[in-house]
């Protein structure tokens, strides 16, 4: 992604903002729909960011001329009708009616793995990130998969240098991790969703292997980048707020809204960048002209005080709005029950010790990208 140096838009890509952007989208909603000097559109307000999310002449798909050789786009980066089969073969391994005890074998799964991790908590001093935020998601996709977790390391590192590129499809990371799934596809790989995807007979027929694989980079990236940074950043809002602790402590149903603020106030996904206009489209005031590249703020349209009543306060107690966390549209998050009920179980549990740690930097150094936020360490003291 480039923009010009001194844009607002700059200031959000610019790692010296990275602790806090909000008040750079609070400048950048002044202008719901507007074009950046190196031609790109940036959308930063609830309603519109909305209506793109659903508007079939917003494409999603890989730019074919900029496509690395041999590797099929994952259904994240495609349109319909592509999009809605690859999706509706992968939403049969989530849940009834194919799989009727998902969610209560998931369930049990994450409560096992986070009592371990907390068990192993070091007793004075910890890195809530390193040692708990980061290895649950990670365990749980790649328990999910059937990917050894013995090659975990090997994989972070690719998916590290892939996501530190303008475009992660064009690394040669991105590509050893597609080899390395492959060989695993080939290989007929242990129970999990990635057999259980390469035999399923759906009614829109059988995934092929380039399908799979990308799917399976997909799911691995999705379940090694968001929802750590979930915890991380409801983590950080309990330390700075000890309040907050005390009733998830009261009441462990609690979570369900904490959750649910921490994604609309300080969401892990932060931005959409790589939708393109289909044909002109009329919005806000102006129009989007066809073949632009569009960005849509999803954080910032997460505090537009025409949607939300005092966007910039954590509240969990606020009535219930909607949010895009998640994203909208057909390309809402697939994983986003799983990572609700994961931060939910990981909070309850983490709430004790919380309620005896004591941040040691405050703000804690970010995560480079502007896209995926989050605490890159959450150093504490336990008493
Ligand atoms: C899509 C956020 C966890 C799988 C998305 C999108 C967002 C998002 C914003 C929309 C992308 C777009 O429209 O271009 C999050 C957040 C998570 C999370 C904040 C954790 C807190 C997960 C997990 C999985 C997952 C754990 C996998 C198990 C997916 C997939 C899509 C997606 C497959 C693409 C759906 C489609 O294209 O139809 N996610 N996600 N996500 N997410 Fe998640």
């Amino acid at each position: 992604m480039t923009t010009s140096v001194g844009s607002v838009f700059g200031a959000v890509l610019d790692p010296v903002n990275r602790h806090n952007p909000y008040p750079l989208y609070t400048s950048l909603r002044r202008t719901p729909v507007g074009r950046e000097p190196d031609g790109t559109w940036l959308v930063t307000t609830f309603r519109e960011i909305s209506a793109l999310l659903h508007d079939p002449r917003i494409s999603s798909a890989v730019d074919p001329d900029r496509e690395p050789v041999g590797l099929a786009p994952s259904f994240l980066r495609t349109d319909p009708p592509q999009h809605d089969r690859l999706r509706r073969l992968a939403t049969r391994q989530f849940g009834p009616p194919h799989r009727p005890t998902f969610v209560a074998d998931l369930q049990q799964s994450f409560e096992g793995i986070v009592d371990r991790l907390i068990a192993d908590l070091p007793a004075s001093t910890a890195d809530l990130v390193d040692q708990f935020a980061y290895p649950l998601p990670v365990l749980v996709i790649c328990e999910l998969l059937g990917v050894p977790l013995a090659d975990e390391p090997r994989f972070k590192a690719w998916i590290d240098q892939a996501l530190a590129a303008e475009n992660p499809r064009d690394t040669p990371a991105f590509r050893e991790l597609g080899d390395y799934l492959g060989d695993l596809v080939d290989a007929d790989p242990e129970p999990g969703l990635l057999r259980s995807l390469a035999h399923d007979d759906g009614p829109d027929g059988r995934m092929t292997r380039d399908e799979l694989v990308g799917t399976a980079l997909l799911l691995l990236i999705a379940g090694h980048e968001t929802t750590v940074n979930l915890i991380a950043n409801a983590s950080l809002v309990l330390l700075r707020e000890p309040r907050w602790i005390e009733r998830l402590l009261d009441d462990p149903s609690f979570a369900i809204p904490l959750v649910e603020e921490v994604l609309r106030w300080d969401p892990p996904v932060q931005f959409l960048p790589w939708r393109t206009a289909l044909d002109d489209i009329p919005i806000g005031g102006t129009t989007i002209p066809r073949g632009a590249t569009v960005t849509l703020l999803l954080a910032a349209g997460n505090r537009d005080a025409t949607h939300v009543s005092d966007p910039d306060r954590f509240d969990p107690d606020r009535r219930p709005v909607p949010h895009l966390g998640f994203g909208d549209g057909i390309h809402y998050c697939f994983g986003a029950p799983m990572a609700r009920l994961e931060a939910q179980v990981a909070l309850r549990a983490l709430a004790p010790v919380l309620a005896r740690a004591r941040l040691l930097e405050d703000p804690p150094e970010y995560r480079p990208s502007p896209v995926l936020r989050g605490p890159r360490h959450l150093r504490v003291a336990l008493q």
